[in-house]
């Protein structure tokens, strides 16, 4: 530690410039666990002398003012325009111009700025900028279809969002009378003349800011550390969606876990594959390898492996954080393909989101030269909490071991499947005994609330733990093994589903009586949505209602619809009258039903988790 003793004193009380270039963590794991405290970091980052800080400020302007003002901040590939580039002096410059853009628009302190985006420079300025003005920035899946994102927009009380002409013309334009709070929309595809009613060209908005901007009187709005910077939204079992808020101190959480576990430092290339519409996208597609001063390579094209394997060559990507889904499309397009590509700048892959298949940590090997490693984390937690960091040796199948700083811990279970909690205790396991995956609160991007929803908040808490709602074991050597969810959450190609969100979609249909959705195993997407539905009386179960219903699905909520529709006579239900998810589940897998009978007995909790 003593490299961060000498960080401390006077000097350092201002803006992130002072954050040491943190010595690369390889063969030195256990060093590290020991020293590293969140305390000492923070004192890197105590901000000015009033104890300012903001977020943006931190990951890109201290690097336009030092010798990587000049370098690639931000490389923007698209299969149908020219790639552009920003320096870090220009991504200054413009989310400056960006944060001025949306001051203009009465944007302040605490209001919420929502992006509707594929990867593009206006989805990265609006980032930026909206943090820079001090106000909420919340992204919002493309793909998601009008419900989900009006839902969203109304929880989270936006006041601007930005998006193009089509997803605001179907996902938003019909619904606005239901969004009060909604000030602006920004298009980012149209001139002034063709702007639909009610909203304003992007461009328009950003040449007032570029005229109004003055960079020697522009300043960052003066936010402190536990100010709400970040809105995620994320999915539970029961309810509305749950949005969660991070603050500005979460940039270092972001800048720590990207040089522990992703290894990042000034000079690499870096390619987050994650959208931006998800935690992943924020946290390490933009704030945490941006304060690490890389090169952020960036592709709005969808998902082709040839294309992939050409960028990662062509760009010379030192360090690739992905998925495993998409980890098994490219390995269903076969090593071949692979081979016929070299690496040779490539030096850490690394995977999140979903359970890493140990065949894909060893296929990293053959295509890459390099095994994939896995890290483990979750809308809540900001950050990556769990990790096979380089140099660690890594064991296929296991996540790796919590992030120095991070304590972590397995909780006996309760009937319901999450940690049982009794008199306010719970009961820590040992070695190898499976249970809910639990964390001691206190790293900088851990959330602080869920939005208007303070009793939701209270319950992902017990006895000094945050319960994850993941099952897991940690063998003798502190690794951690993924078991399963404790709840019914459906994680599809590395995106939380919220099965009560689809279950309400879908009672919309004049044909629907119940519905119970699960997720189904599928090889690709790890799991799809599959919806066991009841019709009222009058309908009969047919192959094309079926596929009305699929169709209705996707129309509503975009892609989180199901895939599969089966009619069931009579759903399952629990005493309290809930669908059985997990009984429908287990019979899908062919499960034993009598496994889970205790979900029934009356003296059980029921079921359904209310997270
Ligand atoms: C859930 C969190 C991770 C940030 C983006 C998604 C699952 C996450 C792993 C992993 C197995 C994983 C868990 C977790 N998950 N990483 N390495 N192995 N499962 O954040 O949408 O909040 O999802 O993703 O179930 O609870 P999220």
């Amino acid at each position: 530690m003593a490299d961060l003793a000498v960080q401390r004193g006077g000097a350092q009380r201002r803006p992130i410039e002072h954050v040491p270039a943190l010595a690369p963590l390889v063969g030195d794991y256990e060093a590290r666990r020991r020293s590293f405290t969140w305390e000492a970091a923070r004192d890197w980052l105590r901000g000015d002398d009033e104890g300012h800080l903001n977020m943006a400020h931190e990951a890109v302007d201290r690097h336009a003012e030092g010798p990587l003002a000049d370098t690639v901040a931000i490389r923007f590939l698209s299969r149908v325009a020219p790639t552009t580039e920003l320096t870090y002096a220009q991504l200054r410059e413009q989310s400056d111009v960006a944060a001025t853009a949306l001051r203009r628009l009465g944007v302040g302190p605490g209001d919420g700025v929502c992006t509707l985006l594929p990867r593009s420079p206006e989805l990265y300025l609006t980032v930026l900028g909206t943090l820079k003005a001090g106000a909420v920035y919340c992204p919002l899946f493309p793909a998601f279809g009008p419900e989900p994102v009006v839902e969203r927009l109304r929880l989270g009380h936006i006041r601007v969002l930005v998006t193009d002409t089509q997803s605001y013309v179907r996902k938003c334009e019909p619904h606005r009378d239901a969004l009060p709070d909604l000030r602006h929309v920004l298009l980012t595809d149209v001139g002034d003349a063709e702007a639909p009613a009610g909203t304003t060209p992007w461009s328009v908005a950003l040449g007032a800011g570029a005229t109004a901007y003055d960079p020697s009187t522009f300043t960052v709005a003066l936010t402190r550390a536990d100010d709400p910077a970040l809105l995620h939204f994320t999915s539970g079992t029961t309810g509305k969606p749950k949005g969660a808020v991070h603050v500005h101190e979460a940039i270092l959480a972001h800048h720590v876990t990207a040089e522990f576990a992703l290894d990042l430092r000034p000079g690499d290339v870096y390619w987050c594959t994650a959208d931006p519409g998800w935690v992943t996208g924020t946290s390490y597609g933009i704030l945490g390898p941006l304060s690490c001063g890389v090169t952020i390579v960036t592709d709005s094209a969808d998902f082709d492996a040839r294309r992939w394997y050409r960028i990662l060559q062509d760009e010379r990507v030192t360090v690739f954080y992905t998925a495993p889904t998409a980890l098994r499309m490219l390995m269903r397009a076969g090593v071949g393909l692979a081979r016929e590509h070299t690496f040779p700048a490539l030096r850490h892959v690394v995977s999140v989101g979903e359970p890493l298949n140990p065949e894909a940590v060893v296929w990293g090997v053959d295509a890459f030269g390099l095994p994939v490693h896995d890290t483990w984390w979750q809308t809540e937690t900001g950050a990556i909490m769990v990790s096979n960091f380089p140099g660690m040796p890594v064991r296929p199948g296991s996540m790796g071991r919590p992030v120095p700083g991070v304590v972590a811990a397995v909780l006996a279970q309760g009937p319901d499947g999450r940690a049982a909690v009794e008199g306010g205790r719970v009961r820590v396991l040992g070695p190898d005994e499976v249970g809910e995956l639990a964390l001691r609160p206190g790293w900088p991007s851990m959330f602080r609330a869920y939005v208007d929803d303070p009793e939701r908040y209270a319950k992902a808490f017990a006895d000094g733990w945050y319960l994850s709602g993941d099952l897991a074991r940690i063998d003798a050597d502190g690794y951690v093994w993924f078991i399963g969810r404790a709840d019914d959450v459906i994680k599809s190609a590395g995106h939380l589903i919220g099965p009560f969100e689809v279950e309400s979609a879908l009672m919309e249909h004049p044909a629907v009586a119940e519905v119970g959705v699960i997720g189904k195993p599928d090889p690709l997407a790890g799991e799809i949505v599959k919806a066991f539905v009841t019709l009222k009386v009058g309908h009969e179960p047919s192959p094309a209602l079926a596929r009305e219903l699929v169709a209705f699905g996707r129309h509503r909520l975009g892609s989180v619809a199901p895939r599969e529709i089966a009619f069931d006579q009579a759903l399952p239900h629990t005493r309290s009258g809930k669908v059985m998810r997990r009984l429908l589940r287990a019979r899908e897998l062919g499960l034993p039903e009598g496994d889970l009978s205790t979900v029934e007995r009356p003296s059980a909790q029921g079921g359904e988790g209310e997270s």
